[in-house]
């Protein structure tokens, strides 16, 4: 059996969460992969075509996989929110063992479609999918454009079985009041766990929850351990750390000349920032 497939069949299992968190460079990676090395649990590296498009293909994929190899820590590489499936099948074809089809901005057929397609070309090649059913809204910083707060739709307790039977997918994002980035006061600071129970109820898949950055840790804990959540994913909080060690090296007014001194400060900030939430997903 795979790794992915043993972290969520063990995650199942002991009602936790592992987190899938997201880099575009080398140092968010090696903070994430030394977090999970430090707190001796699973984790998820996930990259995405945005991130693609700053790092290149074969650069990015191949500094995770190297932190990865150089690590003891059980991670996977991830492509996160792959909305091109050309782009799902060239990852798969590289060997990922995880990807996430998004064709969620599609109406449900056309995303039954798309997902279904991608789910039999990736179990061919022993590849596990992620889909999301509904839409998650963005809030300031995101890993997805051209969402925002008013085209959040919550995904539909009458339309989770069939979207489950048809694509075979292996675990779904679910929408349930989650919003990419940081929460403002306007938004929606709490998870729907009515909604959450309802959904529970028609599907035993795992569920994923996306727009981790700024949900409140009593609803993530309750949705972990009382509702099948097995995966949560984190990126925003994690682009704050960065930067806040970057700008807090800047403020104390030093001067290097060799970036690594100010890099490495950033990335134990992402370390801190992600053992505190995989201490979160797990408790
Ligand atoms: O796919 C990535 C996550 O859903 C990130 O959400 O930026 O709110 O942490 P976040
Ligand atoms: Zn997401």
């Amino acid at each position: 059996m795979s790794l992915i497939k043993e972290m969520i069949k063990k995650a199942q299992k002991e009602k936790y969460a592992f987190g899938t968190f997201d880099t575009s460079n080398l140092e968010v990676a090696q903070g994430i992969a030394w977090a999970a090395e430090a707190k001796n649990m699973p984790a998820m590296i996930g990259i995405t075509e945005s991130a693609v498009d700053y790092a290149g293909f074969l650069s990015l994929i191949g500094l995770v996989r190297g932190v990865i190899v150089e690590s003891k820590a059980d991670l996977v590489l991830h492509l996160d929110h792959g909305k091109d499936p050309k782009f799902v099948k060239k990852c798969i074809d590289e060997g990922f063992k995880s990807v996430m089809i998004d064709a969620s901005a599609n109406e449900l057929e056309k995303n039954i479609e798309i997902t279904k397609n991608i789910v039999a070309y990736a179990h061919k090649k022993g590849a596990v999918v992620q889909a999301e059913l509904g839409k998650i809204p963005k809030l300031d910083t995101s890993v997805e454009a051209g969402v925002n707060l008013k085209q959040m739709e919550k995904t539909d307790p009458n339309e989770i079985e069939k979207f489950v039977e048809k694509t075979g997918v292996d675990t779904l994002a679910v929408i349930i009041g989650n919003v990419h980035g940081m929460y403002k006061p306007e938004g929606n600071p709490h998870l729907d766990i009515d909604l959450l129970y309802n959904l529970r109820k028609k599907v035993s898949i795992p569920f994923v929850l996306h727009g981790g950055s700024g949900t409140p840790s009593e609803d993530i804990k309750k949705a972990i351990k009382e509702y099948g959540i097995i995966n949560v994913n984190i990126d925003t909080e994690i682009r704050i750390a960065f930067m806040g060690g970057l700008s807090d090296f800047c403020m104390s007014g030093q001067m290097v000349t060799d970036p690594r001194k100010v890099l490495s400060i950033a990335r134990d900030a992402v370390q801190k920032k992600v053992e505190e939430k995989i201490e979160l997903f797990k408790s």
